[in-house]
């Protein structure tokens, strides 16, 4: 009977892990909804499920609410703007009152200039002005997104000041923004304080990175990490490795047409570009990254840690460079087997025939989305092909199942907790800037670092997530440590940062970092995600409670059995005896 128990389990096991890779969902998520510009996610009803901020035709952009029920993303809201076309939509809370407004920056129908006009919806809509390059970012730290860019008036960069909306001047560089830029804002140098991070021009025309750190000062000073770059164009993201430090991924090509791409990496500290990838070859096609003219996105990385081993993997573009074929490839973080790559230990590997998403043709963007939000990181993949100009949508789940573990983290902005104004809750507003950490004892014993910025970037469909999936590798143990820290006004000397100790791992922390300026006082609600192996383990152990009583019961029926037997045995003899 035992043998029978386990078998079942077994095959239920089996099961469970046929559908191992990619698996096309497009069609339960969005039935026959599925084309448009995926432009950017945030929750947008409060209601704790990731929304999708899809745009279409050019003018109009669908909010795709989550629901419960097949297609479980249905088009709920909409708006549209009379002229020009929508060129990013950043959600988020622009006027402080815990509710999501809607940010979007247009430009005129023939792309005649590169400015963009900055519009806010918030029931009602208001035109802010003209800028030339933006990116959304808390700068004096009221957790109130202001809007960073260049405007017409003057070359330096200016600052939108969120609940004022005035615009103030920003920093004092001397250096030209580079269009396309890769603006940041995350924290740099491990003090959990959210730093910025500038593309720019250096007065040789070349590409350059500035790094300005909010240091214990009355303004932001810039450090010397300011890196130029000689190749052509260049987009980056951020990445976090083994030992919790934030590093800089740079794809890039060696000409103008991408015949030779690479992706290094570097890294505050580290005064070189490191190659992580530069083996484009599959059999005898050589791939390569889409120059920017190309695509409507810039070379982008997005990253994810798809397989939960606590190293961040990543999606990328590739375009075959003697045909005409744009593929998604998916490039796994495993250890470094190259000399070029041996001092940071680690570097990515391609995988080229990833089923289902190498059915994609004329891929422009993929990215990362939780779907079913299990704590698994899913792919979205938009293509070329849809009729008129929109985009068709994919959607791939994630069926790896192995046994990793992950945490969820989501850190809101905090303006209130329970006296938010008309009685909402403060779930879901987009929060860029907020840090966080976690150490943990890997399976072998070492002592294991992770950390990842949450929203860091906003501009060029960067398409960051509101929320950070770490992944823990095969370790069931407690997350020993994990660490929040918010961005703290200038001049503020105090840290803004609080621990938790003893995480359940596969859970879903949700922190509340209300007041700002009180950090013991925050409070973390936890949210536990039950996986299949949890729910393998209830099976399990009611399989095994059943069949306890059940042994129970035959063997308190055959006691009474044998009682009755007896009994009546003794009755027989005291009749016998009797007579
Ligand atoms: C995924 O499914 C949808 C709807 O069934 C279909 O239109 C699409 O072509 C499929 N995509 C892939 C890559 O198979
Ligand atoms: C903003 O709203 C006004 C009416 O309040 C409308 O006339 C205008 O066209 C709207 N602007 C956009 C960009 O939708
Ligand atoms: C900048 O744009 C605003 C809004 O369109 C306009 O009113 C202003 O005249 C422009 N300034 C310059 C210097 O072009
Ligand atoms: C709003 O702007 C005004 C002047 O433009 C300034 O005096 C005031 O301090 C600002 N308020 C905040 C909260 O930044
Ligand atoms: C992890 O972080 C802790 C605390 O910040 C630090 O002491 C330790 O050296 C880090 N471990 C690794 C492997 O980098
Ligand atoms: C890349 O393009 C070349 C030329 O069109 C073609 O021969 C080759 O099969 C293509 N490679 C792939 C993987 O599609
Ligand atoms: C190893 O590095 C060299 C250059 O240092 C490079 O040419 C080669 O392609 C790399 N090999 C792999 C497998 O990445």
């Amino acid at each position: 009977m035992g043998r029978c128990y386990l078998l079942g389990l077994c095959l239920l096991l089996g099961l469970l892990r046929a559908g191992r890779g990619l698996q096309n969902v497009t069609a339960q998520l969005f039935g026959a909804e599925a084309f448009g510009t995926l432009a950017a996610f945030g929750d947008f009803n409060s209601d704790k499920q990731t929304d999708l901020f899809v745009l279409r035709g050019g003018n109009e952009l669908l909010i795709f609410l989550a629901d419960q029920k097949e297609p479980y993303f249905k088009p709920k809201v909409k708006l549209s703007i009379n002229q020009g076309v929508i060129t990013s939509v950043v959600p988020g809370d622009y006027d402080g009152d815990s509710q999501m407004d809607v940010l979007l920056t247009t430009q005129p129908q023939n792309h005649v200039t590169d400015e963009l006009s900055v519009i806010i919806f918030w029931g009602r809509n208001q035109t802010l002005g003209k800028l030339l390059v933006f990116y959304i970012f808390s700068f004096n730290g009221d957790l109130i997104p202001d809007v960073f860019g260049v405007t017409n008036e003057s070359d330096r960069p200016q600052i939108l000041i969120g609940r004022n909306l005035s615009w103030h001047p920003a920093l004092d560089t001397k250096s030209k923004m580079y269009i396309p830029h890769s603006h940041a804002f995350i924290d740099l140098n491990r003090d959990f304080t959210a730093d910025l991070f500038l593309t720019t021009l250096s007065s040789s025309q070349q590409i350059q990175f500035e790094t300005w750190v909010n240091k214990v000062r009355n303004k932001i000073q810039q450090t010397s990490y300011a890196k130029t770059y000689t190749d052509k164009v260049v987009f980056f993201s951020f990445l976090a490795d083994g030992d919790g430090q934030t590093e800089h991924l740079l794809p890039a090509c060696a000409d103008a047409t991408c015949q030779k791409s690479a992706i290094y990496l570097s890294k505050p500290g580290l005064n070189q570009w490191i190659p992580v990838l530069q083996d484009f070859r599959n059999k005898d096609t050589l791939w390569g990254f889409v120059p920017y003219k190309n695509n409507p996105v810039p070379i982008t990385l997005h990253i994810g840690d798809y397989n939960m081993d606590g190293y961040p993997d990543a999606l990328a573009i590739l375009r075959n460079t003697s045909g005409s074929n744009q593929q998604a490839f998916l490039l796994e973080n495993v250890p470094c087997n190259n000399a070029s790559c041996r001092s940071i230990h680690r570097m990515f590997k391609v995988y080229w025939e990833l089923s289902d998403l190498n059915q994609i043709k004329d891929a422009v963007v993929a990215t990362f989305f939780d779907i079913y939000e299990d704590g698994i990181l899913d792919i979205i993949v938009l293509s070329k092909g849809y009729f008129n100009s929109d985009f068709a949508i994919h959607t791939l789940k994630n069926n790896f199942e192995a046994d990793a573990y992950f945490v969820k983290v989501i850190v809101l902005s905090g303006l209130c907790s329970n006296d938010c104004p008309s009685k909402i809750t403060p779930f879901g507003v987009n929060q860029p800037g907020p840090y966080i950490m976690y150490t943990t004892v890997d399976a072998n014993g070492y002592l294991k670092n992770g950390s990842a910025g949450q929203l860091s970037q906003s501009a060029h469909f960067a398409l960051q997530l509101p929320y950070n999936v770490l992944g823990l590798g095969r370790s069931a143990n407690f997350l020993d440590h994990l660490y929040v820290g918010i961005p703290r006004p200038l001049g503020e000397k105090s840290i803004r940062k609080q621990e938790w100790t003893a995480i359940i791992p596969n859970s879903q922390l949700i922190v509340i970092p209300y007041p700002h300026n009180v950090p013991r006082s925050w409070s973390a609600k936890l949210y536990l995600t039950p996986s299949n192996i949890v729910l393998l383990t209830a099976i399990a152990l009611i399989g095994v409670c059943v069949f306890i009583l059940a042994i129970i019961g035959i063997l308190h029926w055959q006691e009474k059995k044998a009682d009755d037997r007896e009994k009546r045995q003794e009755a027989h003899r005291f009749h016998f005896d009797a007579m």
